[in-house]
Parts: C-alpha cells; sequence; structure tokens
C-alpha cells in the first residue's frame, strides 16, 4: 500500500510538532513548508535524525516549495501569526487571511483532491475563508476546534477527580473562541455522567476554564500560543481521515441547515473519513446550550461580515 502523503504548512510550534506526531505515527510521509528558508528544512532534518531512535519510518521533508506537497492527502495549515498576552484570536484576522489565501492557493494548485485541515486563528472564519479561497466542497474543509477545546475540558476532569485521562470524555462544540460551549451533560467517566461526579460549582468552573484555556496558555508563555495540545488534537483529526475511522470528533465543519444554521462552519460533531466530514451529528440541547451556541453562531457570522469576501 502506498503511503499517504500529509502537508503541514507553517514550521513554527504547531506545525513542527504536528509532524513530529504524524511521523511518530507513521501515518504517512510528511511534508512540511514554511517560507523562511531552512527553517522547514532545518526542522525536517532534526525529525529524519529522530527516526532512529523512535523507530520510524515516514519520510519529513522541508521546503519552502508549493511543488513538493503535490498530491497530498491530507495538509495541516497552521500558517499566521500567533496571539500575545492581551489579544483575542480575533485580533489576527487581518494579517492571517492574507496569509491564508496565499496559502489556500499554493495548496489546492498541486493537491487538488486533498482534505484541508485549518488550525490558523481565528478559527471558525479562516475555515469560512480557506473554503472560499479554495473552491474545494465543504466536507473537504474543516478546522481544529473541538477535538482541542475536549482534550482541555477532559485533563481539567481528569485532574480534578484523579482518575485516567483515558476514561473521560467531553465534548465542546461552538465557536474555538471565548464562546465555545463546552457540554456538560455529556461529559463522563467511562459512561458516568460528571453531574453525579463534580459539585455544581467544580463543574462551572472546568467549563469556564476550558472556554479560556487557550489564553491561560498564552498567558504564561508570553510570547505564543499553546501547541502542544493543539498538534496532538489536529493530528487525531489526521489520523481519522487518513485511517478512515469515522471517528465523532467536533470540529468547525461546514452547516447547511443543522442545528439551524447555514453557510458557515462552525464547532459540531462530526464525523470523520476519508472523505473529511461525512455527517454532521444533532445531538439534543438544552435551551442555555442553545443559546450559547447561537452567541458562538452571531460572532462568527459577525466576523465573516468584517472579512468582506462575499457570501
Ligand atoms: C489555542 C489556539 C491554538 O486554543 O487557538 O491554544
Amino acid at each position: 500500500m502506498a503511503r499517504k502523503k500529509i502537508t503541514v504548512v507553517g514550521a513554527g510550534h504547531v506545525g513542527a510538532t504536528a509532524a513530529l506526531w504524524l511521523a511518530t505515527k507513521e501515518l504517512g510521509d510528511v511534508v512540511l513548508l514554511d517560507i523562511v528558508e531552512g527553517v522547514p528544512q532545518g526542522k525536517s532534518l532534526d525529525l529524519m535524525e529522530t527516526a532512529p531512535i523512535e523507530d520510524f519510518d515516514s519520510n519529513v521533508k522541508g521546503t519552502n516549495d508549493y511543488k513538493d506537497t503535490a498530491g497530498s492527502d491530507v495538509v495541516i495549515i497552521t500558517a499566521g501569526i500567533p496571539r500575545k498576552p492581551g489579544m483575542s484570536r480575533s485580533d489576527l484576522i487581518n494579517t492571517n487571511v492574507g496569509i491564508l489565501k496565499t496559502v489556500v492557493e499554493g495548496i489546492v494548485k498541486h493537491s487538488p483532491n486533498a482534505i484541508i485541515l485549518v488550525v490558523t486563528n481565528p478559527l471558525d472564519v479562516m475555515v469560512y475563508a480557506a473554503w472560499k479561497f479554495s473552491g474545494l466542497p465543504a466536507n473537504r474543509i474543516m478546522g481544529l476546534s473541538g477535538a482541542l477545546d475536549g482534550s482541555r475540558m477532559r485533563s481539567f476532569i481528569a485532574m480534578e477527580l484523579g482518575v485516567s485521562m483515558e476514561d473521560v470524555h467531553a465534548m465542546v462544540i461552538g465557536g474555538h473562541a471565548d464562546e465555545m460551549v463546552p457540554l456538560k451533560r455529556y461529559a463522563t467517566v467511562s459512561g458516568v455522567p460528571i453531574t453525579q461526579l463534580l459539585s455544581p460549582e467544580k463543574i462551572d468552573a472546568i467549563m469556564a476554564r476550558t472556554k479560556k484555556a487557550g489564553g491561560e496558555i498564552v498567558g504564561l508563555l508570553k510570547t505564543g500560543s499553546a501547541y502542544y495540545a493543539p498538534s496532538a488534537a489536529v493530528s487525531e483529526m489526521a489520523e481519522a481521515i487518513l485511517k478512515d475511522k469515522k471517528r465523532v470528533i467536533p470540529c468547525a465543519a461546514y452547516c447547511d441547515g443543522q442545528y439551524g444554521v447555514k453557510g458557515i462552519f462552525i464547532g459540531v460533531p462530526a464525523m470523520l473519513g476519508s472523505n473529511g466530514v461525512e455527517k454532521i451529528l444533532e445531538i439534543e440541547l438544552d435551551s442555555d446550550e442553545k443559546k450559547e451556541f447561537m452567541g458562538s453562531v452571531a460572532a462568527i457570522k459577525g466576523l465573516i461580515e468584517e472579512l468582506k469576501i462575499g457570501g
């Protein structure tokens, strides 16, 4: 069986760490692309020199040329500037949309059949922009949100209870912004709802921390944003697609009437397989959850208006 090919655009912390996860899991050969000369080449060579220790045979190639990305099955876009303390993800919009346009055009030219995963912030709007720039069917474009936000919520629940991370499940939907919607009713420890294991105050605190978790890391790092969990989460999505696993992973997916939303990308539970977003699961939301979700929808629509790249 021919190896899969995965391109990671942006050789910063998120991109390079994603390349590490993808290679160590042998999900395919990896091309790491960046505009800065030498950096993707250097990081890729460093990763190749890791292979004998970690026992992987994925090739990792660094490049500044889109030609090397030709025929990619999955493309992960991390290019863009990250947040600094005090910035919201939406402060990045103008700079990052310009970067994204160049990247998406370069990618689609050489890999017309790729599935594109966007990590660049402000996330939900950048996925929308990538879709517009690409001309691809909406099922082939999605963005990293719930896989990361849900993992953060799971880690907070596990740390609070002192139980294995493995046994904790949690779902976060809505935009990848402070308006995200952690769903406490669907969070469980081995199937047991957390509402039976934690006080309402503790649960509220975990939900509040989840919403601000990206900013918490930015505040600590001071010079950039998180990268271990974001790169692991997007690699998990890539794995689901490359192995056609049909995993249910919330991500920013195109809604065409689901949850009463039409024409935008927002975090919803999605089934991921070789065709990208193969299905959106419409789960039951109570009135508070619906209200919060619609708040996210409004925030995303407001940012799309600002973009002025057409509806
Ligand atoms: C975060 C960035 C990746 O949430 O959006 O850390």
